[in-house]
């Protein structure tokens, strides 16, 4: 732990990846919404959509649109045909099993055109900050709600998949995706280990 140095708010907010069977009303997942969108981003902007898929059709559909893509990707990595099978059924598994899943999607909307390759990049990498800065919000305020959440890396491997799974927007492009749900009481996370502040943090003169 990190002591009583860190907000408990803070401290309260795990990744729980196991959940109860109960769904999470809509409202709730609203309220998330709202908060991840009280984060920063650059120059006003609201970059951020999010796609929730609380049917299982919809998290069916998303699990196995990014599954295709892991699955080409896992044979063209030379993986053997049933280690993928293992791996890519497991992640479906994970996803459906969730009640809800918040696809977090970045758009151009509002942000800063340039005529060049680097400050596009630039710009397009100001924009992930603050998607990363709405997720976490998200997070922590799944936690305030006494719901359960847990990023997972799957769509920034494959946002023309996860995209095109749900029938988004083309210009809607998903970078996170986030489990949400009532926590499973017998889920122990490992604990969380200290930080090596002095490894992490220099005061510089
Ligand atoms: C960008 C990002 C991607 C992540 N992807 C996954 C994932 O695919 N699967 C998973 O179970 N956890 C994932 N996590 C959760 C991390 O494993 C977790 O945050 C970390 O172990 C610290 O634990 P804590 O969140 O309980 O403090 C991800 C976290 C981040 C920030």
């Amino acid at each position: 732990m990190s002591g009583d140095r860190v907000p408990a708010f803070i401290e309260a907010r795990r990744s729980i990846r196991a959940f109860l069977g109960k769904p999470v009303p809509r409202d709730a997942l609203d309220a998330l919404i709202e908060a991840a969108c009280a984060a920063p981003a650059p120059h006003h902007s609201r970059p951020w959509r999010f796609a929730v898929a609380d049917t299982d059709a919809a998290k069916t559909a998303l699990a196995a649109g990014m599954g295709t893509r892991w699955r080409a990707d896992l044979a063209a990595d030379g993986v053997a045909p049933e280690r993928i099978d293992t791996l890519v059924d497991a992640s479906r598994a994970k996803l459906t099993g969730a009640p809800a899943l918040v696809l977090a999607c970045l758009t151009w909307d509002g942000l800063d055109r340039y005529p060049d390759e680097a400050r596009r990049r630039a710009e397009w990498g100001m924009a992930l900050l603050s998607l990363g800065a709405a997720v976490e919000n998200l997070m922590l305020s799944a936690a305030d709600a006494g719901l359960a959440s847990c990023w997972v890396a799957a769509p920034i491997f494959c946002p023309e998949a996860a995209r095109d799974a749900l029938a988004l927007p083309q210009a809607w492009l998903p970078h996170a995706l986030v489990m949400v749900g009532y926590p499973d009481p017998a889920y122990i996370g490992r604990p969380r280990p200290p930080v090596p502040l002095d490894e992490l943090r220099r005061f510089t003169t």
